[in-house]
């Protein structure tokens, strides 16, 4: 087991109406805040309502349509209306876009870097407005992690920064606020979680036993509570759960005492900098096609684990045990809705697939991954994932 730092400074309230909280947790930061919100989800699901009603006295700046994927452009726009309006206190309401975009607009409204040298670089972040988030939408953990994914179109960029000015203060979880989540996003959020978990459960380090079975029991957790809230979008139970397996999923408690660099992700960032596709879309997709990339007799122990522990499958020959895990994985996500190649999410072809790879290389590196994957094979996941 690696040594590790565990510190989540967030403060987490979780369940339904938990929102009454929030007025009196952001007061003693200040009175003037920046409400950063999407598309128009929050306006229609009641939480906009739910946060003027609470915040009555404060005075509200409005960030509206942060993008899916959001652009260092509407952080530039968050930034100028903190400082333009004496902003105090930053508070996000909807997905991780939204979440990613205020905690960095939380640090550009009062560090002097430019915008996307943060982005790059995490050490020119040396303070920032206090961020509160209001969660919507279970998938990327952002309500309590350092992580702020920021893209850049026009480049073809797309960048997770780490920082801990990321955390939030504080996180209102209240499951009944994803009620509204269409069944596309339900399943493509969960997609994300299991991805997050399956990153550090696929690690070299074989004896971090208590992140291993946490990330079971998580995975577990997703595979029974997903039907259900596919099933029944108001079905609170199966609602709470993804909640908090997302939250989770992504947070310290998964990762402490594995280590290594992610596989799936840096190559589903590179996806959506070019073609700007569905983060947990894309995942569900990649994961299957690198999983049998690095199925050999060297990885095999930890698929068969993965097989017999998270979808009960017993079979006596080692390496078809692991590949019906991996059949069983893909299989789930196909009864799910989510899409099984890269064209249906509107990829058409592989003519950007080498540029791709050799941005997800230049950004992130493989080096450290449970299997080190080469060119060719980032490639070949890309091309097999068409
Ligand atoms: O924009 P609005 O109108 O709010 O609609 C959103 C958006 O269209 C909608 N939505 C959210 N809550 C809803 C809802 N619709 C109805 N009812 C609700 N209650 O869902 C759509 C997608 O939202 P988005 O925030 O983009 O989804 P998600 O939470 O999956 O976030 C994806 C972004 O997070 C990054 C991804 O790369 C991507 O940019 N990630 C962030 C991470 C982190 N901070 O740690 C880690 C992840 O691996 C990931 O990279
Ligand atoms: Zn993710």
């Amino acid at each position: 087991m690696e040594n590790f730092d565990f510190r989540i400074p967030t403060e987490v309230l979780f369940g339904k109406g938990q929102i009454e909280h929030l007025a009196d947790a952001m007061r003693p930061y200040g009175d003037t805040v920046l409400l950063c919100y999407g598309g128009g989800s929050i306006r229609k699901n009641g939480v906009y309502d739910d946060i003027q009603r609470v915040l009555k006295g404060f005075t509200i700046v409005e960030l509206s349509g942060i993008e899916p994927n959001p652009r260092i452009s509407t952080v530039i726009r968050g930034r100028d209306l903190c400082r333009k309006n004496q902003v105090k206190i930053v508070l996000a309401a909807g997905g991780g876009s939204v979440l990613d975009c205020a905690k960095m607009v939380a640090d550009c409204a009062v560090n002097d870097a430019d915008p996307w040298e943060m982005v790059m670089n995490p050490a020119l972040i040396h303070r920032a407005l206090p961020v509160f988030t209001v969660l919507t939408l279970a998938a990327t953990g952002s309500e309590m992690n350092n992580t702020a994914v920021i893209s850049w179109p026009e480049k073809k960029l797309k960048k997770g920064c780490k920082s801990p000015y990321h955390y939030p203060v504080l996180s209102i979880c209240d499951p009944s606020y994803t009620f509204s989540v269409s069944r596309r996003q339900t399943a493509a959020g969960s997609a994300d979680i299991m991805s997050h978990i399956m990153e550090n459960y696929f690690s070299r380090v074989e004896d971090a036993v208590i992140a291993d079975e946490l990330a079971e029991g998580l995975l577990r957790t997703v595979i029974q509570e997903l039907p259900k809230a596919l099933g029944d979008p108001h079905n609170y139970s199966a609602r709470a759960n993804l909640m908090w397996a997302g939250t989770l999923g992504i947070s310290q408690i998964t990762s402490a005492g594995k280590k290594g660099s992610w596989s799936c992700h840096p190559i589903s960032h590179e996806l959506s900098a070019f073609y700007d596709v569905n983060h947990g879309e894309s995942l569900a997709i990649i994961t299957p096609h690198w999983m049998r990339r690095i199925l050999t007799p060297a990885t095999v122990t930890r698929f068969d684990r993965f097989a017999e522990k998270v979808w009960n499958i017993q079979e006596e020959d080692p390496m078809k045990e692991a590949e019906m895990g991996i059949d069983a994985l893909q299989a789930f996500f196909a009864s799910c809705g989510l899409p099984s190649t890269l064209r249906e999410i509107g990829i058409p072809d592989d003519s950007l697939a080498e540029s791709m790879t050799d941005e997800a290389i230049r950004m992130k590196g493989f080096d450290s991954a449970f299997v080190n994957l080469s060119r060719e094979d980032i490639l070949g996941i890309i091309r097999d994932s068409l």
